[in-house]
């Protein structure tokens, strides 16, 4: 593993910055491709992926929360890939389920074939996450989930009366997807530098988390939700469909969870000026931070509409959710409603319904008194490192934690914990000053053992820092 460091704003580029690619054609080459491609571009780069020191690893085979190397290691999946592989890989149920869909028909469109399958699928969905009762559109990601959520709000508060209903709004430390739409909306500021990206959207209220807030840490509480209301009121409520927002921070600021009461008061604030709640909760639910859904932690924080995605396909494909509550679907097939701004060539895949079907067989197995312990085992040996050198803070629950470093340490503890057996997801903040340290996010169906193995590396991997000095 060759030293990693994190990429300057020049990287991505062969030989520096966008202004070194060579331009100019070589003696003798006058094609359009010759003038245009620069062929100094390392085969790595061409693949368009993240800019990040990521772990760089050779999987040959993987086994639940545990991937096996070329060079004969074993390494600890401690971020469930991108915080997805919930139940872990090579599992059975899902295979079993693809298979047999394979073997009936590959596919099935729901505009052309009767969806049976999806319409289990919804059923066992809703059933798992306690809104029985719920209407479904599936997508093939996240981003598309937020998409179409933000079109089924503002369908269902124009029904409603409000025709000048249009408005999304959003907090300062949020992440909603990278479609331009997506980003151009939310607050991450890594991920969308320029304002003049932004279609005159962009955030409308701080998130209530010190970083965003102004505030010192620990000394937000419900009371920030006053911003969503101030947000609101100064646009009109008459122009406003919905506030969207992550119930529990995932990768932006890490794992960031609200104040007590918080989101109570935000869907107060929304239901006296009829603006919508809409909870992005794509990384956030079936089970990640310890409960079906992450606004099941606080009463009266259930939302009109809900995203999922991440734990649904939980890595075996490519899915999103988008849940609307029992009251507010029916008008969505009024006569006088917009048509409905769902469905997609692949949305309603047989294969993809398959496989989520089979990750809430292995989901709904679980052991859930062992699933909690674990999770409480968890938290407790990552705040054990409290106070050690490097460490700002540990926050999180459930199987969702985020460890916050002193600037500086991110990538040297990621290549430590590599080597000492683990790997996890690295969060860049995007408030101010910047955030930054590890997600840690094993998949829910890992062992006591494997939660050790986890905690021990990090905390060796710690020390080992702090030696070295
Ligand atoms: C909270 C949240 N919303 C939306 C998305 C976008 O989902 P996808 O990458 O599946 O498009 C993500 C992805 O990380 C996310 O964490």
């Amino acid at each position: 593993m060759g030293e990693r460091r994190c990429p300057g704003p020049s990287s991505g580029t062969a030989g520096g910055g966008p202004g070194s690619i060579a331009r100019t054609a070589p003696p003798g080459r006058t094609t359009r491709e010759d003038f245009f491609v620069d062929r100094n571009l390392p085969r790595r780069e061409r693949l368009l992926t993240s800019a990040r020191p990521l772990p760089d690893l050779d999987v040959v085979s993987a086994s639940g929360p545990w991937l096996r190397l070329a060079d004969g290691r074993r390494i600890f999946d401690g971020s469930s890939g991108l915080i997805c592989v919930n139940v872990g890989q090579g599992s059975e149920a899902v295979f079993s389920r693809i298979e047999q869909q394979f073997r009936r028909s590959s596919f099935g469109g729901a505009a052309v074939v009767r969806p049976h399958l999806q319409l289990e699928l919804m059923e066992r969905l809703c059933r798992a996450v306690g809104r029985p009762a719920d209407s479904v559109a599936l997508v093939t990601c996240g981003t598309l989930g937020v998409e179409v959520a933000v079109g089924l709000a503002r369908n269902i508060v124009r029904a409603r009366g409000g025709k000048r209903r249009a408005d999304i709004l959003t907090s300062t430390l949020s992440y909603h997807g990278m479609s331009a739409f997506t980003l151009a909306l939310a607050g991450n500021g890594a991920r969308r530098p320029r304002t003049e990206d932004a279609f005159g959207l962009g955030p409308a209220f701080p998130a209530p988390y010190p970083p965003t807030h102004g505030h010192a840490q620990g000394s937000c509480d419900a009371s920030c939700a006053d911003e969503v209301a101030k947000a609101i009121d100064s646009r009109g409520a008459e122009n406003v469909a919905a506030i969207l927002l992550e119930p529990v921070n995932g990768t932006t600021g890490g794992a960031f969870v609200p104040p007590g009461g918080y989101l109570r008061r935000v869907s107060q604030i929304c239901r006296e000026r009829n603006v919508l709640v809409i909870h992005d909760e794509v990384l956030t639910g079936l089970w990640r931070t310890g409960t079906p859904l992450a606004s099941h932690h606080w009463d009266g924080a259930e939302p009109d509409l809900c995203i999922l995605s991440k734990g649904l396909g939980a890595g075996y494909t490519a899915v999103g959710a988008v849940l609307v509550a029992p009251e507010l679907a029916p008008l969505l097939r009024h006569k006088d409603a917009d048509p409905l701004p769902a469905l997609g060539t692949m949305a309603t895949h047989p294969l993809q319904a398959a496989a989520c079907l089979g990750v809430l067989d292995d989901l709904e197995a679980m052991d859930f008194d062992a699933f909690r312990a674990r999770g409480q085992q968890l938290g407790a040996g990552l705040r054990s490192l409290t106070g050690q050198p490097g460490i700002r803070e540990v926050r999180g629950l459930g199987h969702l934690y985020a460890v916050e470093l002193e600037p500086g340490l991110l990538w040297p503890l990621m290549e430590q914990a590599e080597r000492n057996g683990v790997f996890f997801y690295p969060f860049t903040g995007a408030g101010q000053p910047k955030s930054e340290g590890l997600v840690v996010a094993p998949p829910l169906t890992s062992t006591a053992d494997d939660i050790s193995h986890l905690t021990t590396a990090l905390s060796n991997a710690v020390t080992a820092l702090a030696h070295r000095g």
